[in-house]
């Protein structure tokens, strides 16, 4: 009689701890569902930004506001490790390294607070900017150094 309630006890405890997992795996697949409905930027939105900050960037350095032009192109380096990250589905990714050495460039003209050296940086990006557009089929999208202030509401002379 002992032994036989042992089993009920055995049997029960087992069918509760299946339902249990059944209810976890429901909850799981309820959120992996929720999660793929989350908004996430796609690369063309990252590449806006990216196209304010490159404009910003080049106004900074042409009145030599080496802190501003710090900011912005750390603001671009933040976009392009957050492409690697959100948009993971997008095979062009692959050639996002060949900026790294622009990118390097401008850091260290900034560093120097070189104006020559960051023209000749500026140049070297927004050259890469289009190499990367003319290797994943998207050479429409040419960027140019700007020719006007990208926004009228904000200062990009240093603070004197
Ligand atoms: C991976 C290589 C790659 C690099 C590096 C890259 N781009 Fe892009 N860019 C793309 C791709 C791919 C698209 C098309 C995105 C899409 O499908 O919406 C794009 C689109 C754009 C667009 C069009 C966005 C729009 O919707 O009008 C702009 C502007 C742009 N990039 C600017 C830049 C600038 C500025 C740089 C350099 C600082 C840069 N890109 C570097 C690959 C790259």
């Amino acid at each position: 009689m002992k032994k036989l309630s042992y089993v009920v006890i055995a049997v029960t405890i087992l069918s509760c701890n299946q339902g249990k997992e059944q209810k976890m795996q429901a909850t799981n697949d309820s959120l992996r569902k929720e999660l793929t409905k989350t908004y996430r930027p796609g690369l063309g939105e990252f590449m806006l930004g990216i196209q304010l900050h490159h404009a910003k960037l080049w106004f900074a350095g042409q009145n030599q506001n080496w802190p501003l032009a710090d900011f912005e192109v750390h603001e671009i380096q933040e976009s392009l490790h957050d492409i690697l990250e959100f948009c993971r589905d997008r095979p062009e990714i692959k050639s996002i390294g060949m900026i790294d050495p622009a990118i390097d460039s401008i850091n260290n003209a900034i560093q120097q607070k070189n104006p020559v050296l960051f023209r000749n940086s500026f140049l070297l990006l927004t050259n890469t900017c289009n190499n990367c557009h003319k290797a994943t089929e998207h050479a429409f999208n040419v960027v140019t150094v700007p020719t006007s202030l990208p926004v009228t509401n904000q200062e990009f002379k240093p603070d004197k």
